[in-house]
């Protein structure tokens, strides 16, 4: 390694660490992306693992650390952070101030989020277009592709777990704060889908990834068995990772077109229902206007088409009963915990665990590839030529193994479907138009699903429904913790997949 990393030991012989320490201790559960939500964590509890300095002796400063951070009564997690120093911060960057930090000759810098400074931004931006590689940290630019000079950033608002930087209209850059080693599973299907030519992902510009071995994370043993319902994945490596020797790199930031005509699919989802719920009780929806069952089935083709193009492009495979028996097994293991923690769960225990168990009767074996594994209509975008899926990272609750693992492609078309249940249910109109709604939609979405696959969806009745079933459970108990006034959506799909006739 060069002379630019360092690995840092935080304790008192270490002014920087332990003050980066403290400071990070107080910011990082006030950001967005923080994942230990409502868990205290000391200044012990963040252990600087190391750090980049990539400009030193300069005025903006920037460098890059990996933090560990316990919080109390929760499992470990590491971060990865591009950090600015100035000696004067500029008023535009003050709600990005973590706090001052010393700059080694008895004066204090203000620290701060760099990715919200368009020097620095544009400084990690340059290094893409140049495909620099400064010690560990590796900017990689595929080839063919150009980055103009001089786009001007800003941070996207309203993000979950990421930060994702738009630089002038062009590129979208994603950066992930967790630090996790290994393939990054949305990296990983958009290069393979940009390989086999397809026109519905934004095109792949290059990616930023740290080739740094640290320590192993130590996380409890119940957290790393996968128990969930895809066991039968393998891992294989993606373009790029062959060329070290070490462990698998962290990926740190995956750029590709923006998209800025695109118009969020959730969105548009909507404004139909909003445009039906404005007309009288059993208007059609052709006549309320806003009718997406079009637009609902050009999605469905373009979910084939990607299904298609992934199946073709990385490895597939296919679970036999047993397996089969064993995913039924996961999915009833992972609803009596829910009924635990979601007590309106427990009436309908019985009932769902005798559909899941069908499941295990299913005596052929199913077909599994790569899947996008967190698919709804807040994943997809409506551009002017058509529909664009995005971020195939897979359920961020879930262990990379699980998120990389093959399942059958109908596991998307379920969340599909739980998704138009949302959409249609979420605004609290008339019921019966919503259910209305959702069903039109998704029997649009199926069609075109068939048309371009030759099969449609919901001949897979058992495996769609024990799917949906599994997601409905998940949702339950995430409604019940962070939105209960919107737990009613899923306990009211729960009842409808018991008592529907299979
Ligand atoms: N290539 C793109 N062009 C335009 N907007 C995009 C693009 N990629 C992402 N977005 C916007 O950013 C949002 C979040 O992107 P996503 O990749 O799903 O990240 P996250 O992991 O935060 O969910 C999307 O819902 C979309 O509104
Ligand atoms: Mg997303």
């Amino acid at each position: 390694m060069t002379s630019i990393v360092e690995h840092v030991h935080a304790g008192p012989a270490n002014g920087l660490a332990a003050r980066l320490s403290r400071l990070l201790a107080d910011w990082l559960p006030r950001q967005r992306w923080y994942g230990g939500k409502g868990a205290r964590i000391d200044a012990e509890g963040v252990r600087v693992l190391a750090r980049l300095d990539l400009l030193p002796g300069r005025d903006p400063g920037l460098s890059m650390v990996v933090v560990e951070v316990r919080p109390e009564g929760r499992d470990p997690e590491r971060y990865q952070l591009f950090l600015g120093t100035r000696r004067e911060l500029p008023g535009p960057l003050a709600h990005a101030e973590l706090g001052p930090v010393p700059d080694g000759h008895g004066a204090e810098w203000h620290c701060y989020d760099a990715l919200h400074d368009p020097e620095l931004a544009g400084w990690l931006l340059d290094r893409l277009t140049a495909g620099d590689v400064l010690g560990p940290l590796r900017f990689h630019l595929l080839p063919g592709r150009r980055i103009v000079d001089g786009l001007r950033s800003l941070v996207l608002t309203g993000e979950q777990s990421n930060t994702s930087v738009i630089y002038g209209d062009k590129l979208i850059a994603k950066f992930l704060r967790r630090a996790v080693s290994g393939v990054n599973p949305d990296l990983e299907l958009s290069l393979a889908l940009a390989d086999s030519g397809s026109r519905n992902i934004p095109q792949p510009v290059g990616w930023i990834d740290l080739a740094l071995e640290l320590e192993e994370l130590e996380v409890p043993a119940h957290r790393r068995d996968s128990g969930g319902p895809d066991e039968n994945g393998r891992p294989q490596a993606h373009r790029g990772s062959g060329d070290y020797g070490g462990p698998e790199p962290i990926t740190v930031a995956t750029v590709s077109e923006f998209l800025p005509t695109a118009t969020d699919g959730w969105l548009l989802a909507q404004t139909s229902v909003r445009d039906l719920y404005a007309h009288p009780p059993g208007t059609s929806p052709k006549a309320a206007g806003g009718d997406f069952g079009p637009e609902a089935k050009r999605l469905g083709r373009a979910t084939a088409r990607v299904h298609h193009d992934l199946a073709t492009m990385l490895p597939t495979g296919r679970m036999e009963p047993e397996e089969m028996e064993r995913v039924a097994q996961g999915m009833i293991r992972h609803l009596h915990q829910a009924a635990v923690r979601v007590r309106e769960l427990e009436p309908y225990v019985p009932a769902l665990g005798e559909v899941l168990l069908r499941l295990g009767r299913i005596d052929k074996p199913i077909p599994t590839q790569r899947v996008h594994g967190d698919f709804h209509l807040g994943q997809v975008m409506r551009t002017v030529t058509g529909w664009v899926l995005l971020d195939f990272e897979g359920e961020p609750s879930r262990s990379l193994e699980e998120r990389r693992a093959m399942a059958p492609a109908v596991k998307d078309v379920a969340g599909m479907a739980r998704s138009f249940d949302y959409a249609a249910h979420h605004l609290g109109g008339d019921p019966e138009a919503a259910q209305q709604w959702a069903d039109r939609n998704f029997h649009s979405f199926c069609k075109g699903y068939a048309a371009v696959s030759g099969h449609d969806p919901r001949e897979q009745e058992i495996l769609l429904r024990c799917y949906e079933i599994d997601k409905a459970v998940y949702e339950a108990v995430y409604e019940a913790a962070n939105r209960p006034t919107w737990l009613h959506i899923p306990l009211a799909a729960i009842k409808r997949l018991v008592e529907g006739k299979l």
